[in-house]
């Protein structure tokens, strides 16, 4: 496939040249937060935290399968930044329980202080048997919610896609899931998880525990506004997702989201917006999936919806995630899987939801489109070639010729793969 070869960049970051492409055509991208929309004129020139001109990436393997799925994520970065001239320096940092056990925290000052420098931060997964007893916040996870806090990512931009080679994968019909491609905007540094009042305490000669769900309209607002224009990049169809109909939290959310829709002129820009309850869009998810576009919705709903949406597409080892901040901050790239422990270490990860985590770091965070579609089509290559890691093997029709490989076998083919296509377009009439 022909595509655009990108920007060629010098030492100083400075814009070369550009050669002509089909890519950029193709698809349709969103460029998050900053509110670029792919192929558009760039804005604002990528930040230059390398002092060499090199932007930063800081790397989180955390735990579990983490190191591996990591280490191919950043070797496909490697080349195809290579090949479109791009710099990038990868300096890594501890997170989770990792980091407990270097540093007796999950989210070292240290590493907080390194991800807020540099130009993106590629996070792995986090957590494992071994720290599932350390309170809340002295868990992995708290490592995780105090990066993305720490960061202010508060959009978190889950996609789930079908490929169509993985269509046996899902446990639903394939009549029903046909077409599934859904992009999640979760909320992400507010409501139910970060809310105050929080904590334990005596009542009553009784014993609870509490948390409060709280947005802001001003959470509420910027949150919407990065929906309306992923949906403007998409096919326009946004639904709102809250529990209105009991709480009070989501009775402001739902109006500051329809007050914003109207404020922004978002139905003359061809949106359409609509609400569901939570517990309606669980079952919508399962009976008719294909009807949904964008969903926007707080943390918590977020955080159960987007696990349903990701077996809808049967490969949850494929799905990526962005979590962004605003204009010109880092955002927080990771696969939506976890950490795995029980095949930690035995080279048997599926390495492609952090590898199309590294294509949105690209697309969303990096401004480089061209390196995300170089990326994103290795993968398509490699699954239509037949390769799968073992928790793909069951996910295409009976009588498909697959080939099961390891998650640095799966590295490799990528590699090759993205070499082949180089090799290709640069005999192309330019
Ligand atoms: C997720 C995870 C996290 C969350 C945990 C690990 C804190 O489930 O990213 O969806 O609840 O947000
Ligand atoms: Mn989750």
């Amino acid at each position: 496939m022909a595509r655009g070869c990108g920007v060629v960049r010098g030492a100083g970051g400075a814009v070369g040249a550009r050669r002509e492409g089909a890519a950029l055509g193709g698809r349709r991208a969103f460029c998050g937060a900053r509110g670029r929309v792919r192929g558009c004129a760039r804005v604002a020139p990528p930040r230059a935290s390398g002092g060499d001109g090199a932007r930063v990436i800081a790397t989180l393997p955390g735990d579990g399968i983490g190191p591996e799925i990591m280490n191919v994520a950043v070797k496909v970065l490697e080349t195809v930044a290579e090949g479109e001239g791009v710099s990038l320096r990868f300096e890594e940092h501890a997170i989770g329980g990792d980091a407990i056990d270097k540093t007796g925290k999950p989210l070292p000052e240290e590493t907080l202080e390194a991800c807020k420098a540099s130009d993106q931060v590629l996070l792995a997964a986090i957590g494992g048997y071994k720290w599932d007893n350390l309170s809340s916040k002295d868990r992995p996870e708290g490592g995780l919610l105090q990066l993305r806090a720490g960061l202010d990512c508060f959009a978190n931009l889950r996609p789930a896609t079908l490929q169509d080679e993985l269509l046996e994968g899902s446990p639903l019909k394939p009549e029903v899931i046909k077409g599934v491609d859904i992009m999640i905007v979760r909320e992400l540094v507010g409501g139910i998880y970060f809310g105050e009042p929080r904590g334990f305490k005596d009542a009553d000669g009784d014993r609870a525990g509490y948390n409060t769900m709280v947005y802001k309209k001003s959470e509420v607002e910027r949150i919407a506004r990065v929906a309306f224009e992923i949906a403007k990049a998409r096919k326009g169809n946004l639904v709102s997702v809250d529990k209105a109909n009991v709480l009070e939290v989501s009775q402001l959310w739902r109006q500051t989201v329809a007050d914003a829709f109207e404020a922004d002129g978002c139905e003359a820009d061809g949106l359409s917006l609509s609400n569901m309850y939570v517990d309606n869009c669980a079952m919508q998810l399962c009976t008719n999936p294909s009807q949904f576009d964008v969903i926007l919705t707080g943390n918590i709903f977020g955080d159960i919806l987007s696990d349903q949406a990701s077996v809808i597409t049967g490969s949850l080892g494929m799905l990526p995630s962005a979590s962004v901040s605003s204009p010109g901050k880092p955002g927080i790239y990771e696969p939506v899987h976890g950490s795995a422990p029980d095949i930690a270490g035995q080279d048997k990860a599926n390495p492609l939801g952090m590898v199309l985590s590294a294509a949105m770091m690209c697309r969303y965070g990096l401004n480089e489109p061209e390196m995300a579609d170089i990326i994103e089509d290795a993968v398509k290559s490699v699954l239509a070639k037949g390769y799968r890691t073992g928790d793909l093997m069951g996910a295409s029709p009976a009588g498909a010729e697959l080939t099961q490989v390891s998650c640095s076998q799966m590295g490799e083919l990528l590699l090759e793969t993205i070499a082949e296509e180089e090799i290709m377009v640069s005999f192309m009439p330019k």
